[in-house]
């Protein structure tokens, strides 16, 4: 049998398969193979973090309400499609998708109504923004001084992690060299302003989506990592002046021993790249934190209950593998967004793990396991290998301009889905263990109203606020963008004018243009 990394595993590991000091370094010291922290969840448990948001900033804000009512222990915002885009509710690119995959969010109204009620200074909040990360940051930071709470109170995350976008995910908006100075221009200003706030969250989720194994999700997630470095280095940052918010994102497959395998081997293999390569002094700078989500791509919509019991195994294996916070998938995702039983249900399976299985009593319990050691060894490898052909190109967007990282993971997508058909790799439920009929599935559809709602607000929004104000805030914008200044504070002044993020966008396309996607295949 091969691991999902292409390896081969053994039947059985024993004391010659590990070396002989195996497991034996300590939690919360390089190179945290062990967890980042001595304690890990003796202290705390990991958070507990449900990706949401629909339709409007209102009922996602309901939905928010709903969950920490619930038990959830931070929040996790969606967006959707012409916000991740950069695009208002009423242009007529977002026509059909506002509010669909996640909240529409179109200025600092919006953003007020999202987190109404909400103490921004106690819950951490982590949103699921790329290209205009920074733009929607700092609506939050408007919103939480609004509140009273200053930047220097507020914690949370935005993905921000621009370069897989280009890989897996699709929302980007301008050419590299651009996006990474507004990268390096984040993590400048929240080093001055939110000094709490993980300024990106690089991420392998959805290249593993697309298809990678485990060992080419770390590997081209710590190859991009060490692009965000070089480039905020480049731009004059001392690595441990960013480094410690620097945080990541990794999927939890069911094959649970190479997924806690791939966590350790993640963790060591970045310790040593920022101490040995970019020579972090600070240990916050070495310490890979992550967030994990539960594997969307394994679930079915065949019988989707057993979605219920993929999601815990997988659970486990980013529980076992030292995760700092974590979304469970709700089993209907495979067929629409989820509904509110199956989101509790999702958000149970994560307390029933850190209430009821013990698994908080002891830290990495699997270190010292032959097979786990021995794998994380594997896992290690096969990436270190990887990570060199990706820099073989020069740097991770040389690699990425080639089409490199994108066509190795459509290659394995198709060998899975050759496996899938042959029935060589078994999906219970679809190509074993089929039922003759399905239960009738009832899925939450959202309004299509909401999008007349949303450009009808917008209108009042532009009719209201001062116009000539917005118009020449947008232009020192532009000029700070054909230069070289900070361009956050800018942005900043604009949007609290109640420009929009897509008027803010419009004007970076203006000057940075777009980018467009090399085809390989
Ligand atoms: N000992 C000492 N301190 C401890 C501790 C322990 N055992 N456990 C926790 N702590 C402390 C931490 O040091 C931290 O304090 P600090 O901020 O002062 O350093 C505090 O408690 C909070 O703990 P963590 O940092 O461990 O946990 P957080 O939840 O705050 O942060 C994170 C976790 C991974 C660093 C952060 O980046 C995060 O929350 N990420 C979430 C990302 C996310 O939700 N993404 C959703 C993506 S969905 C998506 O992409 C959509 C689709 O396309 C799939």
């Amino acid at each position: 049998m091969n691991a999902e990394s292409g390896f081969p595993i053994q039947p059985v590991y024993g004391p010659s398969d590990v070396p002989a000091d195996a497991g034996t370094d300590q939690p919360g010291e390089y190179p945290y193979t062990r967890g980042v922290y001595p304690t890990m969840y003796t202290k705390r448990p990991w958070t507990m973090r449900q990706y949401a948001g629909f339709g409007t900033a209102a009922e996602s804000n309901a939905r928010y309400h709903q969950l920490l009512a619930a038990g959830t222990m931070g929040l996790s915002v969606a967006f959707d499609l012409p916000t991740q885009m950069g695009y208002d509710s009423d242009d007529p690119i977002a026509h059909g998708e506002v509010g669909k995959v996640g909240v529409a969010i179109d200025s600092i109204d919006d953003m007020r109504r999202l987190f109404d009620g909400i103490p921004l200074d106690q819950v951490s909040t982590s949103m699921t923004i790329n290209a205009p990360g920074s733009v929607l940051l700092l609506l939050y930071q408007l919103v939480a001084e609004e509140h009273g709470v200053p930047g220097t109170a507020l914690s949370g995350t935005i993905q921000n992690d621009i370069l897989k976008e280009y890989i897996a995910r699709g929302t980007y908006i301008f050419p590299p060299k651009p996006s990474l100075r507004l990268v390096a221009d984040t993590f400048a200003y929240c080093r001055a302003e939110i000094p709490k706030w993980n300024t990106i969250s690089i991420s392998g989720y959805h290249m593993a989506e697309a298809g990678a194994t485990p060992a080419q999700e770390i590997a081209f997630t710590l190859a991009n990592g060490i692009e965000y470095v070089r480039a905020a280095i480049a731009a004059g940052l001392a690595v441990d002046d960013f480094g410690p918010r620097l945080s990541f994102f990794f999927v939890a497959r069911t094959t649970l021993l190479e997924e806690i395998a791939k966590f350790r081997a993640a963790r060591r293999m970045w310790a040593r790249i920022m101490r040995d390569d970019f020579g972090a002094k600070d240990p916050k700078s070495m310490m890979l934190r992550f967030h994990t989500q539960t594997a969307g791509v394994q679930l079915t919509a065949q019988q989707p209950e057993v979605n219920l019991i993929r999601v815990a195994i997988q659970a486990l294996g980013a529980v076992a593998g030292g995760t700092q916070s974590l979304h469970t998938n709700a089993y209907d995702e495979a067929i629409a967004l989820p509904t509110e039983k199956s989101a509790r249900l999702a958000l149970r399976t994560q307390q029933v793990l850190a209430y009821e299985s013990g698994l908080t009593g002891t830290v990495d319990p699997f270190a010292g396991s032959y097979a786990v050691e021995a794998l994380t060894d594997a896992v290690e490898r096969e990436a270190t290998a990887l990570i060199d052909r990706v820099f073989e190109y020069g740097s991770a967007v040389d690699a990425i301009e080639q089409g490199f990282q994108k066509g190795e993971i459509e290659t394995s997508a198709y060998r899975i889905a050759n496996e899938i058909d042959s029935g060589e790799r078994v999906v219970v439920g679809v190509n074993r263990f089929a039922a003759e009929s399905e239960e009738k599935y009832e899925p939450l559809r959202v309004d299509p109203a909401i999008e007349a709602a949303q450009v009808a607000r917008l209108a009042k929004l532009r009719a209201e606020r001062d116009e000539p104000a917005v118009q020449a805030a947008l232009a020192d914008l532009a000029k700070g963008a054909a230069g070289s200044a900070n361009v956050l504070p800018l942005m900043k002044a604009a949007l609290r004018l109640r420009a929009t993020v897509g008027e803010v966008c419009h004007t970076l396309r203006g000057v940075w243009g777009v980018y467009r996607p090399v085809e390989r295949f």
